[in-house]
Protein backbone atom coordinates (compact mmCIF):
# COMPACT_ATOMS: atom_id res chain seq x y z
CA UNK A 1 0.00 0.00 0.00
CA UNK A 2 1.99 2.90 -1.23
CA UNK A 3 0.90 6.70 -1.78
CA UNK A 4 2.38 9.12 -3.43
CA UNK A 5 1.77 12.38 -2.26
CA UNK A 6 3.51 12.14 1.20
CA UNK A 7 5.00 8.72 0.46
CA UNK A 8 3.45 7.39 3.38
CA UNK A 9 3.87 3.01 3.11
CA UNK A 10 2.19 1.01 5.12
CA UNK A 11 2.76 -3.06 4.95
CA UNK A 12 -0.33 -4.92 4.54
CA UNK A 13 0.45 -7.35 7.38
CA UNK A 14 -0.12 -5.32 10.24
CA UNK A 15 -2.78 -2.51 11.48
CA UNK A 16 -1.49 0.92 11.26
CA UNK A 17 -1.69 4.24 12.96
CA UNK A 18 0.08 7.66 13.50
CA UNK A 19 0.00 10.52 15.87
CA UNK A 20 0.01 13.60 13.43
CA UNK A 21 1.08 17.23 14.43
CA UNK A 22 3.55 19.72 14.07
CA UNK A 23 6.11 19.66 15.31
CA UNK A 24 6.01 15.64 16.43
CA UNK A 25 9.54 14.42 17.28
CA UNK A 26 8.98 15.08 20.95
CA UNK A 27 5.43 12.46 21.26
CA UNK A 28 5.72 10.02 23.55
CA UNK A 29 2.86 8.59 21.77
CA UNK A 30 4.64 5.37 19.88
CA UNK A 31 6.09 4.40 22.88
CA UNK A 32 2.61 4.58 24.55
CA UNK A 33 0.94 2.80 21.82
CA UNK A 34 4.09 0.14 21.55
CA UNK A 35 3.64 -0.83 25.19
CA UNK A 36 0.00 -0.74 24.86
CA UNK A 37 0.42 -3.03 22.03
CA UNK A 38 2.41 -5.54 23.56
CA UNK A 39 0.27 -5.67 26.74
CA UNK A 40 -2.87 -6.45 24.90
CA UNK A 41 -1.45 -8.65 22.19
CA UNK A 42 -2.46 -6.69 19.25
CA UNK A 43 -0.56 -6.52 16.28
CA UNK A 44 -0.12 -2.74 15.14
CA UNK A 45 2.10 -0.33 14.33
CA UNK A 46 2.31 3.11 15.43
CA UNK A 47 4.13 5.77 14.38
CA UNK A 48 4.67 9.68 14.55
CA UNK A 49 4.06 11.53 11.32
CA UNK A 50 4.70 15.33 10.95
CA UNK A 51 2.57 17.31 8.68
CA UNK A 52 3.53 19.98 6.75
CA UNK A 53 1.22 23.02 8.49
CA UNK A 54 -0.71 23.92 5.05
CA UNK A 55 -0.87 19.57 3.91
CA UNK A 56 -2.82 18.27 6.93
CA UNK A 57 -5.81 17.32 5.25
CA UNK A 58 -3.82 15.59 2.57
CA UNK A 59 -1.55 13.49 4.75
CA UNK A 60 -4.90 12.47 6.67
CA UNK A 61 -6.13 11.52 3.33
CA UNK A 62 -3.13 9.58 2.28
CA UNK A 63 -2.53 7.83 5.51
CA UNK A 64 -6.68 6.67 5.10
CA UNK A 65 -5.68 6.06 1.22
CA UNK A 66 -2.73 4.00 2.36
CA UNK A 67 -4.76 1.52 4.14
CA UNK A 68 -3.96 3.32 7.97
CA UNK A 69 -6.58 2.63 10.69
CA UNK A 70 -6.78 5.50 12.80
CA UNK A 71 -4.84 8.99 13.75
CA UNK A 72 -3.99 10.49 16.81
CA UNK A 73 -3.76 14.58 16.29
CA UNK A 74 -1.92 17.16 18.23
CA UNK A 75 -1.35 20.49 17.98
CA UNK A 76 -1.98 22.69 15.78
CA UNK A 77 -4.09 20.29 14.35
CA UNK A 78 -7.28 19.34 16.77
CA UNK A 79 -9.65 22.14 15.75
CA UNK A 80 -9.29 21.50 11.38
CA UNK A 81 -9.51 17.71 12.80
CA UNK A 82 -13.30 18.38 13.89
CA UNK A 83 -14.00 19.95 10.21
CA UNK A 84 -12.97 16.95 8.59
CA UNK A 85 -14.93 14.21 10.37
CA UNK A 86 -17.96 13.20 9.39
CA UNK A 87 -19.44 11.95 12.79
CA UNK A 88 -18.20 12.82 16.01
CA UNK A 89 -18.89 11.11 19.37
CA UNK A 90 -20.49 13.70 21.77
CA UNK A 91 -17.55 15.06 23.81
CA UNK A 92 -16.01 16.17 20.50
CA UNK A 93 -18.80 17.74 19.21
CA UNK A 94 -19.09 20.43 21.46
CA UNK A 95 -15.10 20.48 22.05
CA UNK A 96 -15.05 21.92 18.57
CA UNK A 97 -11.65 19.59 18.52
CA UNK A 98 -10.89 16.13 17.96
CA UNK A 99 -7.78 13.87 19.09
CA UNK A 100 -8.73 10.76 17.64
CA UNK A 101 -9.57 9.74 14.24
CA UNK A 102 -11.07 6.31 12.93
CA UNK A 103 -11.60 5.52 9.65
CA UNK A 104 -15.07 2.87 9.05
CA UNK A 105 -15.26 -0.19 6.35
CA UNK A 106 -17.61 2.38 4.55
CA UNK A 107 -14.38 5.26 4.32
CA UNK A 108 -16.18 7.37 6.77
CA UNK A 109 -14.08 9.68 9.34
CA UNK A 110 -15.33 9.47 12.68
CA UNK A 111 -14.07 12.21 15.34
CA UNK A 112 -13.11 11.77 19.16
CA UNK A 113 -11.85 13.63 21.80
CA UNK A 114 -10.33 11.50 24.91
CA UNK A 115 -8.35 14.32 26.27
CA UNK A 116 -11.06 15.50 28.87
CA UNK A 117 -11.54 11.64 29.57
CA UNK A 118 -8.27 10.88 30.03
CA UNK A 119 -7.74 13.89 32.08
CA UNK A 120 -10.76 12.92 34.43
CA UNK A 121 -9.75 9.59 34.94
CA UNK A 122 -6.07 10.75 35.65
CA UNK A 123 -7.61 12.14 38.76
CA UNK A 124 -10.11 10.00 39.67
CA UNK A 125 -8.56 6.97 39.34
CA UNK A 126 -4.83 7.32 39.27
CA UNK A 127 -4.68 10.04 41.57
CA UNK A 128 -7.58 8.99 44.01
CA UNK A 129 -8.91 12.73 44.11
CA UNK A 130 -12.59 13.85 44.13
CA UNK A 131 -14.51 16.39 41.59
CA UNK A 132 -18.22 15.93 42.69
CA UNK A 133 -18.68 19.02 44.50
CA UNK A 134 -15.27 20.86 44.14
CA UNK A 135 -14.45 24.72 43.17
CA UNK A 136 -12.42 24.29 39.74
CA UNK A 137 -10.44 27.09 37.86
CA UNK A 138 -9.50 26.17 34.67
CA UNK A 139 -6.59 27.86 33.58
CA UNK A 140 -6.53 29.08 29.28
CA UNK A 141 -9.43 28.64 26.71
CA UNK A 142 -7.64 27.29 23.58
CA UNK A 143 -8.38 23.59 22.60
CA UNK A 144 -6.95 21.73 25.45
CA UNK A 145 -9.36 23.58 27.98
CA UNK A 146 -12.29 23.38 25.10
CA UNK A 147 -11.41 19.44 25.62
CA UNK A 148 -12.24 19.25 29.01
CA UNK A 149 -15.00 21.04 30.03
CA UNK A 150 -17.94 18.85 29.43
CA UNK A 151 -16.26 15.75 30.88
CA UNK A 152 -14.76 17.35 33.97
CA UNK A 153 -19.10 18.31 34.21
CA UNK A 154 -19.98 15.02 33.86
CA UNK A 155 -18.43 14.49 37.61
CA UNK A 156 -20.63 17.39 39.23
CA UNK A 157 -18.32 19.80 40.41
CA UNK A 158 -19.98 22.72 42.33
CA UNK A 159 -18.42 25.49 39.67
CA UNK A 160 -15.71 26.03 37.00
CA UNK A 161 -14.35 29.61 36.61
CA UNK A 162 -12.21 29.72 33.44
CA UNK A 163 -9.56 32.40 33.56
CA UNK A 164 -7.63 33.61 30.49
CA UNK A 165 -5.12 36.50 29.53
CA UNK A 166 -7.88 37.29 26.71
CA UNK A 167 -11.01 37.42 28.20
CA UNK A 168 -13.18 37.12 25.45
CA UNK A 169 -11.62 33.61 24.50
CA UNK A 170 -13.07 32.34 28.08
CA UNK A 171 -16.28 34.23 27.42
CA UNK A 172 -16.87 32.54 24.51
CA UNK A 173 -16.01 28.96 26.21
CA UNK A 174 -19.00 30.00 29.05
CA UNK A 175 -21.71 30.57 26.08
CA UNK A 176 -20.44 27.00 24.48
CA UNK A 177 -20.67 25.24 27.96
CA UNK A 178 -23.18 27.19 30.16
CA UNK A 179 -26.13 24.79 30.01
CA UNK A 180 -23.61 22.37 32.12
CA UNK A 181 -23.63 24.56 35.25
CA UNK A 182 -22.00 26.53 37.00
CA UNK A 183 -19.75 28.27 34.38
CA UNK A 184 -17.97 31.66 34.55
CA UNK A 185 -15.42 33.59 32.88
CA UNK A 186 -12.68 35.69 33.99
CA UNK A 187 -9.30 37.44 33.91
CA UNK A 188 -6.49 36.62 35.68
CA UNK A 189 -6.60 39.65 37.76
CA UNK A 190 -10.23 39.23 39.26
CA UNK A 191 -8.94 36.10 40.73
CA UNK A 192 -7.48 37.48 43.87
CA UNK A 193 -9.23 36.81 47.07
CA UNK A 194 -11.70 33.86 45.28
CA UNK A 195 -10.74 30.40 46.71
CA UNK A 196 -10.57 27.41 44.53
CA UNK A 197 -10.43 23.37 45.71
CA UNK A 198 -9.19 22.24 42.28
CA UNK A 199 -6.85 24.45 39.54
CA UNK A 200 -6.21 23.04 36.51
CA UNK A 201 -3.66 24.96 34.01
CA UNK A 202 -4.75 24.50 30.35
CA UNK A 203 -2.80 27.13 28.68
CA UNK A 204 0.24 26.62 26.66
CA UNK A 205 2.39 28.72 28.98
CA UNK A 206 4.21 25.85 30.32
CA UNK A 207 5.45 24.97 27.24
CA UNK A 208 7.38 28.64 27.06
CA UNK A 209 8.50 27.57 30.46
CA UNK A 210 6.24 30.60 31.80
CA UNK A 211 3.56 30.96 34.34
CA UNK A 212 0.20 32.74 33.90
CA UNK A 213 -0.12 35.76 36.64
CA UNK A 214 -1.92 33.63 39.21
CA UNK A 215 -2.25 35.55 42.68
CA UNK A 216 -1.61 33.84 45.81
CA UNK A 217 -3.79 32.01 48.57
CA UNK A 218 -6.28 31.09 45.64
CA UNK A 219 -5.55 27.68 46.76
CA UNK A 220 -8.26 26.13 49.18
CA UNK A 221 -6.67 24.16 51.73
CA UNK A 222 -5.76 20.24 50.76
CA UNK A 223 -6.40 21.79 47.25
CA UNK A 224 -5.45 20.08 44.37
CA UNK A 225 -3.34 21.66 41.35
CA UNK A 226 -3.44 19.44 37.85
CA UNK A 227 -0.90 20.98 34.41
CA UNK A 228 -2.10 19.24 31.41
CA UNK A 229 1.32 19.67 29.94
CA UNK A 230 3.89 17.34 31.03
CA UNK A 231 7.70 17.91 31.23
CA UNK A 232 11.11 15.57 32.71
CA UNK A 233 11.34 18.63 35.02
CA UNK A 234 8.30 20.28 37.71
CA UNK A 235 6.46 22.81 34.87
CA UNK A 236 6.11 26.30 36.12
CA UNK A 237 2.73 25.50 37.26
CA UNK A 238 3.72 22.26 39.38
CA UNK A 239 6.27 24.18 41.10
CA UNK A 240 3.73 26.95 42.17
CA UNK A 241 1.10 24.67 43.01
CA UNK A 242 4.11 22.76 45.41
CA UNK A 243 4.79 26.70 46.68
CA UNK A 244 0.72 26.95 47.77
CA UNK A 245 1.09 23.94 49.64
CA UNK A 246 -0.94 21.60 47.52
CA UNK A 247 -1.87 18.53 48.41
CA UNK A 248 -0.76 17.29 45.17
CA UNK A 249 0.76 19.11 41.95
CA UNK A 250 1.36 17.03 39.34
CA UNK A 251 1.88 17.52 35.21
CA UNK A 252 -0.42 15.92 32.74
CA UNK A 253 1.85 12.59 32.00
CA UNK A 254 -1.11 10.42 33.24
CA UNK A 255 -3.36 12.40 31.26
CA UNK A 256 -0.95 11.99 28.33
CA UNK A 257 -1.62 7.64 28.91
CA UNK A 258 -4.95 7.71 29.93
CA UNK A 259 -5.97 9.75 26.57
CA UNK A 260 -4.16 7.38 24.73
CA UNK A 261 -5.43 4.19 26.45
CA UNK A 262 -8.99 5.90 25.46
CA UNK A 263 -8.16 6.04 21.55
CA UNK A 264 -6.58 2.61 21.64
CA UNK A 265 -9.82 1.00 23.36
CA UNK A 266 -11.87 2.98 20.71
CA UNK A 267 -9.59 1.43 17.72
CA UNK A 268 -8.95 -1.86 19.20
CA UNK A 269 -12.26 -2.58 21.79
CA UNK A 270 -9.53 -3.41 24.77
CA UNK A 271 -8.28 -1.70 27.05
CA UNK A 272 -5.16 -1.70 28.02
CA UNK A 273 -3.77 -1.16 31.97
CA UNK A 274 -2.45 2.22 31.77
CA UNK A 275 -0.28 1.81 35.96
CA UNK A 276 3.01 0.21 34.33
CA UNK A 277 2.83 2.11 31.60
CA UNK A 278 2.29 5.41 34.17
CA UNK A 279 5.34 3.97 36.49
CA UNK A 280 7.58 3.25 33.32
CA UNK A 281 7.36 6.69 31.76
CA UNK A 282 7.56 8.26 35.43
CA UNK A 283 10.85 6.71 36.38
P1 LIG B 1 -4.13 24.82 22.80
O1 LIG B 1 -4.85 24.22 21.66
O2 LIG B 1 -2.88 24.08 23.20
O3 LIG B 1 -5.00 25.11 23.97
P2 LIG B 1 -4.23 27.57 22.01
O4 LIG B 1 -5.59 27.41 21.43
O5 LIG B 1 -3.21 28.38 21.29
O6 LIG B 1 -3.52 26.20 22.24
O7 LIG B 1 -4.40 28.15 23.48
C1 LIG B 1 -3.33 28.46 24.30
C2 LIG B 1 -3.86 28.98 25.62
O8 LIG B 1 -2.77 29.30 26.48
C3 LIG B 1 -4.68 30.26 25.48
O9 LIG B 1 -5.66 30.26 26.47
C4 LIG B 1 -3.61 31.34 25.74
O10 LIG B 1 -4.16 32.56 26.16
P3 LIG B 1 -4.74 33.61 25.08
O11 LIG B 1 -6.06 33.07 24.65
O12 LIG B 1 -4.84 34.87 25.81
O13 LIG B 1 -3.72 33.64 23.97
C5 LIG B 1 -2.86 30.67 26.86
N1 LIG B 1 -1.48 31.17 27.06
C6 LIG B 1 -0.40 30.93 26.28
N2 LIG B 1 0.71 31.47 26.82
C7 LIG B 1 0.34 32.05 27.99
C8 LIG B 1 1.03 32.76 29.02
N3 LIG B 1 2.35 32.97 28.95
N4 LIG B 1 0.31 33.20 30.08
C9 LIG B 1 -1.01 32.97 30.16
N5 LIG B 1 -1.72 32.32 29.21
C10 LIG B 1 -1.06 31.85 28.14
Amino acid sequence: MVSKLLEITLSSNVDHYAVLGNPISHSLSPQIHQQFAEQTDQNLRYQALEAPLEQFQEMVEQFRLAGGKGLNITVPFKQQAWKLTEQRSEFAERAGSVNTLSFDQNNRIIGDNTDGCGMVRDILVNLQQTIKGKRILLLGAGGAVRGVVDPLFKEQPASCVIANRTISRAEQLVEVFSDLGDVSATEFSDLAGREFDLIINGTSASLQGELPPLPKNILAEAGVCYDMMYSKAPTKFVEWGREQEAVLAVDGLGMLIEQAAESFHIWRDVRPLTDSVIKSFRS
